[in-house]
């Protein structure tokens, strides 16, 4: 049985004090041990939160990693450092850094590796833009950059790996005003987890957790997380709101 995950994607939201503000205020309602709650904050704020955390079953993660240990290379963090803030999840991949700060999926891969092997859970990102989804490419899509950002993982370290679907023309802050249908994501998760079975077999595919994102709030949670293939959320707009606590209860 897969524990469902539910974690927040702030993004380049919250300074410290306003983070510390909304955790303290949010903190008992999420304290739970039905579903992994993670907060994925920005770097400046890691330190902060994580000791709101203490004692805590709520985790912390980071939105981003860089992929070597240590040297010239000015103003990125690497995962060791992440590590000693006491960070578990990191989110790699998402479609803001894709496309904003042009992340291939080579350096996906590269990201994905060093996280594992200091220890911290990747929360990999997949998913297609309107175009590639208008000109039918979405499976072919997904299928790359599962198969690229994985490169080289073994069956063992992919199972710790969390694959969170997030369609681009869904995400709030994209503006489409569209939002996927929790059919459309199941589908879309079913897929993910069918891809992961061809490269891995079933046993892996079966233990990988998948979580969907874009959109989800407090009204469509319980719909889309009680979806067979879909294993939690990745929530970003609705995190930064008391919404956050009704999707952690669905
Ligand atoms: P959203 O963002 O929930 O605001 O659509 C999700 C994400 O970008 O991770």
């Amino acid at each position: 049985m897969r524990k469902k995950i539910v974690a927040a994607n702030w993004k380049m939201n919250f300074t410290a004090n306003e983070a510390e503000e909304f955790v303290s205020n949010i903190i008992d309602s999420i304290n739970t041990d039905e579903v992994d709650v993670v907060l994925c904050g920005n770097f400046t704020i890691l330190d902060r939160i994580n000791n709101l955390l203490d004692g805590k079953k709520v985790k912390l993660g980071a939105q981003n990693v860089y992929f070597e240990n240590k040297g010239a290379y000015t103003g990125e963090v690497s995962s060791q450092m992440l590590y000693s803030l006491g960070v578990d999840y990191c989110i790699v991949g998402h479609s803001d850094r894709r496309g904003l700060f042009n992340e291939t999926n080579e350096i996906v891969n590269l990201k994905v590796k060093k996280l594992l092997e200091q220890g911290i859970v990747p929360i990999l990102c997949v998913g297609e833009n309107t175009k590639e989804r208008n000109d039918n490419k979405t499976f072919e899509v997904i299928e790359n950059q599962i198969t690229n950002s994985l490169k080289d993982i073994s069956k063992e370290d992919v199972k710790k790996v969390i694959i969170a679907y997030e369609p681009i023309w869904a995400i709030s802050t994209a503006g489409t005003g569209v939002t996927a249908t929790p059919e459309q994501a199941e589908e879309m998760c079913k897929y993910v987890r069918d891809v992961i079975k061809n490269i891995y077999g079933e046993s892996v595919s079966e233990d990988i957790r998948i979580q969907y994102g874009g959109s989800v709030n407090s009204k469509t949670a319980n719909e889309i997380l009680n979806k067979d293939n879909i294993d939690g959320a990745l929530v970003g707009g609705a995190s930064l709101t008391n919404e956050f606590i009704a999707i952690v209860n669905y």
